[in-house]
């Protein structure tokens, strides 16, 4: 038996996401505690730490995991690996109890971007966090949103290369195609496009995002102005280092003088552009990889808010 106050987890995948996502869980104050770290490269560095640190291991993947006595306890995996591998993760959870946060752009469950549905799909036993980028970036696009008609957001995420584990690299397609989806699901935008950079500058770059919304009609400068500063302030809650680098910058197009998209015509309206920077808490990799962060800190919250929930629910009334 577990304590009420013990929530255990296991984190597959043991590279860039999962050893920072590790060493989140470790220096948390519950609910959550480590219970299991799993791997399929026993040499790797993120398995090296989570024995040093005396978190249980397996170096056999999920197969390993449901393997180990102390799957009895897990109430929820984490899954760090890749898209694919998450599916094929995912074809062997399924018939357990233990819910799936899915770190991958794999995509299986609805996504969750915290600070805009932390509550939607509670019960979901498999919740996707969508990408770094999307976790930077969704929230604007929806802030935008609250004040007017966002008909396009395009968003360019530039992260260190040394920060981007083989895993990221083998999922440059499904990171496009599923931060482009949840810009329009969550964040709310009628079209949308994501690109991602991999800069191999040495020193190693922050975490940039660029954000641009097409807001149509007239549009509210000041609102849009304060609905993103508010919103930034909420993602701060959880990643300390996210901030605009410059104030929020608007250009508008005038029905004599519009914007020409080639989809969709001539635009009259707003382009919105927020610049982004995330610095990382280098609980892992130094800090300029501010993208673990914004996608384990978004984890973790929502991992804390289903155990939560799931406590709440087990203790209600019959
Ligand atoms: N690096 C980032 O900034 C970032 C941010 C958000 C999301 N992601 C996503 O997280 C995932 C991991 O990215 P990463 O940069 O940490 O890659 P990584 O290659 O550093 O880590 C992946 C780890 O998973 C292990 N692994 C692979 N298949 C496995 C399996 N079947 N069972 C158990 N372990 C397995 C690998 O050995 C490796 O240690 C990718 O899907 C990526 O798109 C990455």
């Amino acid at each position: 038996m577990t304590s009420h106050h013990h929530w255990p987890v296991a984190i597959v995948g043991s590279g860039n996401i999962g050893t920072d996502l590790m060493m989140k869980v470790l220096r948390s104050d519950g609910p959550l505690t480590m219970g299991a770290m799993v791997g399929i490269d026993a040499d790797s560095d993120g398995l090296a730490r989570a024995k040093r640190m005396g978190v249980p291991t397996t170096a056999t993947g999920i197969d390993g995991l449901l393997a180990m006595p102390e799957f009895a306890d897990i109430k929820l995996v984490f899954d760090a690996t890749s898209a694919s591998a998450h599916r094929a993760n995912w074809a062997k959870l399924v018939g357990t109890d233990v819910r799936a946060l899915d770190l991958t752009p794999a995509a299986v469950g609805p996504y969750c971007v915290p600070v805009v549905n932390l509550d939607d799909h509670l019960d979901a036993p498999n919740l996707n966090m969508v990408t770094c980028g999307g976790q930077a970036t969704v929230p604007i696009v929806a802030a935008v949103g609250q004040v007017g008609f966002v008909s396009y957001a395009e968003i360019v995420s530039s992260i260190a290369s040394k920060s981007a584990g083989p895993g990221t690299r083998a999922n440059i397609d499904e990171f496009t195609e599923t931060t482009s989806a949840a810009l329009c699901a969550v964040g709310g935008a009628a079209r949308a496009r994501a690109v991602m950079i991999l800069n191999p500058a040495d020193p190693p770059i922050m975490m940039r995002n660029t954000v641009y919304c097409l807001v149509d009609g007239d549009a509210d400068h000041d609102a849009i102005e304060q609905s993103v500063e508010e919103m930034v302030g909420r993602v701060r809650a959880y990643v300390p280092g996210y901030r605009l680098k410059q104030r929020v910058q608007f250009e508008t197009f005038t029905a004599e003088s519009p914007l020409f998209i080639p989809e969709t015509g001539k635009f009259a309206g707003t382009r919105v552009t927020a610049l982004l920077e995330v610095t990382g808490a280098a609980d892992y990799l130094p800090a300029f990889a501010g993208n673990l962060d914004i996608m384990t800190a978004a984890a973790i919250t929502t991992a804390e808010r289903i155990a939560l929930h799931a406590k709440r629910t087990a203790g209600a009334p019959a």
